[in-house]
């Protein structure tokens, strides 16, 4: 990995301009856009403790003296969900269901001002250094700039849009090749299947896009997925390939994970193997085989040194930069395989999707800035009303793998517990996310957001046009989107409303049941909705939260791009691994319990 030193440690990043004079604790003096003010960088400076500032003594104040009532607020209030309503390109977003009022939002909007939210966003479009233990710039921004944008973006003396648009023309060659049939594998034959093996960033992302978007995708071409370790994966993932139309595309940002290139080689010999099988391979020459590696593999890494070592042919690479963390990734290369499946054009639309958010997030005023105020939304959520998780529940099928991929996205930034300059935390950060898609949910664990003890604020993703709008003809020509959305404004409802026992008495409910059947409200939601799920609004949502996560890490004073908490049990897992075949001084080596385990595994394999 090229991760090159332990938590704790944090590196100091090299300022863009030195010299900020800024006193930690103090928010630093802001750049004013236009100004021939020198831009400061404070990548590097301590951050702000939030829980000194003045804001967050102030809602604290404000959240005791705060009895959330919704019911009340909105019937006194007739503006209040059009003023809590914002819409941020396609986005349509209501957050008037949350607990809180137009006081909240201006002290979250004070909070974000003290901990110098806007001065820490345009250091990371700028490309200063803000993931500082890993001493790089954050420009996932820049994979989705339009080429030509004026002015250019050069960092660290690259020329980061050359760069970007040359890497994108690659993948979009690379793409028609395939679609059009003129890539060919060593029969002669076009493709039909492409197998993503990748994890993580370079995994939940292309096959969340990728199921998000399926109505976009040629007819004629499938892709599939493999991750885990686990063997059954690719074993699965393989089962009734035709080797001569299948292409792998091995996908890793340092190419030398441990799943991905096992998986890689797995493949590889399955190719072999299925290949030699069908006549296609003299499998006992070598020249043979690197020629079928090199007509059905390709990768995607920042490590192409690596890539060649394996066996791929550096002229089937594609490449991104250390600047773009792996859960950051899928509008990089790493999205080789979704531009495969729904063409360069497309693909196209989904960046400039990204790109409107991007835009939005770094010139809207922060009152009206809906990342902004969403993640802020979730500081007031996390900090000052104790919720622990925060669901995500797509009421698009399609939307599936939208909250798997979002939880790499959001725990994996910020379930930290040092900030940026290696001191504790002041306050807790990074909430569980989780979720799946409704109405499925509704009948499985909304049971606990609406009655249970614990506080789940829940984001309700839909789109009010469907990819198949079918009507149940039997049941009267009922149009069963509509009645699909039926359920998600009725959920959200009923989360903020709830039902008193007046109501469930006035039902005619037995009173010895009516403390059952009381709904208490007050349960906060975000909806989000919009026209339908093209690839630009997918990008779209990618980014919105994208941004939110990073919002939520600046008030944490974390660093939201890296991730040292993945590396102890890597380690380990190698440290281990010779015990579980069976070396007994490696499994000497381990803890009582851990041996046991391994002992029990070892009797039980036959
Ligand atoms: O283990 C965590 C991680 O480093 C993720 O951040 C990353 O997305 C994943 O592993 C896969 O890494 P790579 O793309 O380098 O194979």
């Amino acid at each position: 990995r090229s991760h090159r030193e332990p938590p704790g440690q944090p590196r100091r990043s090299r300022p863009t301009v030195v010299g900020s004079g800024h006193t930690p604790g103090t928010p630093p003096r802001p750049h004013r856009p236009g100004s021939s003010e020198t831009i400061v960088s404070t990548a590097s400076t301590p951050p702000i403790d939030a829980t000194t500032t003045p804001a967050w003594a102030d809602l604290t104040a404000h959240q005791a003296a705060l009895d959330p009532d919704l019911r009340t607020w909105f019937a006194q209030d007739p503006g209040r969900a059009a003023r809590l309503t914002f819409d941020a390109a396609d986005l349509h977003v209501d957050l008037s269901k949350n607990l809180v009022t137009d006081e909240t939002l201006e002290l979250l909007v004070r909070l974000a001002d003290d901990v110098d939210l806007v001065g820490r966003r345009d250091a990371m479009f700028r490309g200063d250094h803000i993931n500082v233990t890993e001493d790089r710039a954050v420009l996932h921004t820049a994979l989705r700039r339009p080429a030509g944008a004026v002015p250019g973006l050069t960092v660290d003396g690259q020329d980061v849009d050359a760069d970007v648009h040359t890497e994108l023309a690659k993948v979009y060659a690379f793409a028609d090749k395939v679609r059009s049939g003129e890539w060919k594998g060593v029969t002669g034959e076009r493709v039909r299947t492409v197998v993503n093996i990748g994890i993580g960033g370079s995994d939940l992302g292309p096959v969340m896009a990728y199921e998000a978007l399926l109505p976009y995708k040629a007819e004629d071409l499938d892709v599939r997925f493999v991750s885990n370790i686990d063997p059954t994966d690719v074993a699965e993932k393989t089962a009734g390939l035709d080797p001569r139309t299948t292409l792998f595309i091995v996908a890793s940002k340092t190419f030398g994970t441990l799943e991905t290139l096992t998986n890689a080689r797995l493949a590889r010999d399955w190719l072999w193997t299925e290949l030699a099988a069908v006549g296609a391979l003299d499998i006992d020459s070598e020249d043979a085989r690197t020629a079928a590696v090199g007509k059905h593999f390709v990768a995607v890494s920042t490590a192409l040194d690596k890539v060649a070592a394996f066996g791929i042919d550096p002229a089937n690479a594609f490449g991104f930069w250390d600047w773009v963390g792996g859960r950051y990734s899928v509008d990089s290369a790493i999205g080789t395989s979704l531009a495969i499946a729904i063409g360069p054009a497309r693909f196209e639309e989904f960046l400039a999707g990204f790109h409107a958010i991007d835009e939005h997030f770094r010139t809207a005023p922060l009152a009206q800035n809906v990342p902004a105020l969403m993640g802020l939304l979730n500081v007031w959520n996390v900090n000052f009303l104790g919720a622990h998780t925060h669901a995500v529940l797509p009421y698009a099928q399609y939307l599936h793998r939208f909250p798997a991929y979002l939880q790499q996205l959001t725990m994996e930034s910020n379930g930290k517990s040092v900030r940026w300059d290696g001191s504790p935390v002041t306050t807790e950060t990074g909430e569980v996310f989780w979720g799946e898609p409704g109405t499925n949910g509704q009948h499985a664990f909304y049971q606990l957001i609406h009655q249970g003890t614990r506080l789940i604020p829940a984001d309700f993703i839909a789109v009010a046009n469907p990819a198949h709008p079918l009507v149940d003809s039997s049941a009267g020509e009922v149009d069963v989107h509509s009645l699909f959305l039926a359920n998600f404004f009725a959920q959200t409802k009923a989360l903020a409303f709830g039902k008193t026992a007046d109501e469930v008495r006035a039902e005619g409910t037995p009173e010895d049941l009516v403390s059952a059947r009381v709904f208490s409200g007050n349960r906060p939601t975000t909806s989000i909705l919009a026209p339908a799920l093209t690839p630009s609004v997918l990008g779209q949502l990618i980014a919105l939260y994208e941004h939110i996560t990073f919002v939520q890490g600046v008030v944490w004073g974390i660093d939201s791009f890296d991730q040292w908490g993945v590396e102890l049990g890597k380690k380990l897992a190698n440290e281990i691994a010779p015990a579980v075949a069976g070396d007994a001084s490696a499994l000497a080596e381990q803890d009582p319990s851990t041996q046991s385990l391994i002992g029990w595994y070892l009797e039980q394999r036959s």
